[in-house]
């Protein structure tokens, strides 16, 4: 089978520098197109820069990354430092990038990546805020019949959210965003935190990472350990939940995950609650399925996949 072609479109995010490793550690099943960067976890000076640090840490110094939109659609930006750390990418002593940024925008690149191939054989994969994504279906609405489906990292029902008590962080951040990508019409697949608060990275997971012993293998050991001081104060939970990498391991094999096709609406106006991802779980609206959104994870088999794709950088 041909590698699915796909942008991966992030705010990294030592979740999301695991995610694009993933996909540069599997090219028989990915094909990367670019990296689209947009502010997110932390502002998009060092969502570019952190990209490109991850690249060049797999080696991967030809991945075209691009800057992107530096704000929401309609709100401020909301970043999160208390996370992820000053740099976003804290944990890991990895050097300054030497690889330059693309010229032109995020968004445009998109929106010529989708053009230029036949439509159904782009993916986007996006990980941080919709920004990008739903200014470029805004700006070229053609192209969005020709998107193969959206993979994205966001939302959760069951889980409540993790940046208030409704709303998970990239929806947060630009809920207008999300709203215009999961009422495009795109076929859309969620990984909520229902799923990625199941894909902890436990004590002997992150020792499976470190003892690849590579430099890939220890940076995402260091990363793991950076970040996962908040999640387990937060949680009481045995480590960090790997996010993004949801979003590329399903790529790599969508057997780890289950959910249900539903109807899922984002809220736009009340303070309250904005952001939400309100998922038709039960199927009570009668309003039309519009995303597969994900449920469960096979924990294990996830970071078998990781451990043994990691190796390969
Ligand atoms: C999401 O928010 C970010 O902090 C992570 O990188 C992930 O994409 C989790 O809510
Ligand atoms: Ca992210």
């Amino acid at each position: 089978m041909q590698p699915k072609k796909i942008i991966i479109d992030t705010d990294p995010g030592q979740d999301d520098a695991v995610a694009i490793l993933l996909a540069l550690a599997s090219p028989a099943e990915i094909d990367l197109l670019g990296i689209t960067c947009v502010a997110g976890n932390v502002p998009l000076d060092l969502t570019t820069r952190n990209a490109r640090i991850v690249c060049e840490l797999a080696g991967e110094t030809d991945v075209k990354i691009y800057a992107g939109c530096d704000r929401p659609l309609g709100r401020d930006l909301v970043t999160a430092e208390h996370v992820h750390g000053k740099t976003g990418l804290d944990g890991p002593d990895l050097p300054e990038p030497t690889m330059s940024l693309q010229d032109g925008h995020a968004v445009d690149f998109i929106i010529e990546q989708l053009r230029e191939y036949a439509p159904g054989t782009v993916t986007l994969c996006p990980l941080g805020p919709l920004t990008n994504i739903a200014t470029a279906f805004e700006k070229a609405p053609d192209i969005v019949p020709r998107v193969a489906k959206i993979v994205l990292m966001g939302g959760g029902y069951f889980e409540g959210g993790n940046i208030t008590p409704a709303a998970e962080f990239n929806i947060y951040v630009d809920p207008q965003a999300a709203d215009i990508v999961f009422r495009s019409g795109a076929p859309i697949v969620v990984m909520p935190l229902d799923v990625t608060h199941k894909a902890l990275v436990t004590k002997s997971r992150n020792d499976a990472f470190r003892d690849l012993g590579t430099p890939v293998g220890i940076a995402v050991a260091q990363m793991t350990d950076f970040f996962e001081r908040f999640d387990k104060e937060k949680y009481g939970s045995e480590g960090a939940p790997l996010h993004d990498p949801c979003v590329t391991a399903y790529l790599i094999n969508p057997d780890l995950f289950t959910g249900r096709h539903i109807n899922v609406e984002i809220e736009t106006q009340s303070e309250l609650t904005m952001g939400m991802t309100v998922a038709d779980w039960w199927r009570v609206s009668g309003r039309e399925p519009n995303a597969t959104f994900m449920g469960d994870i096979d924990a294990d088999g996830f970071f078998d996949l990781l451990t043994e794709r990691l190796v390969r950088l």
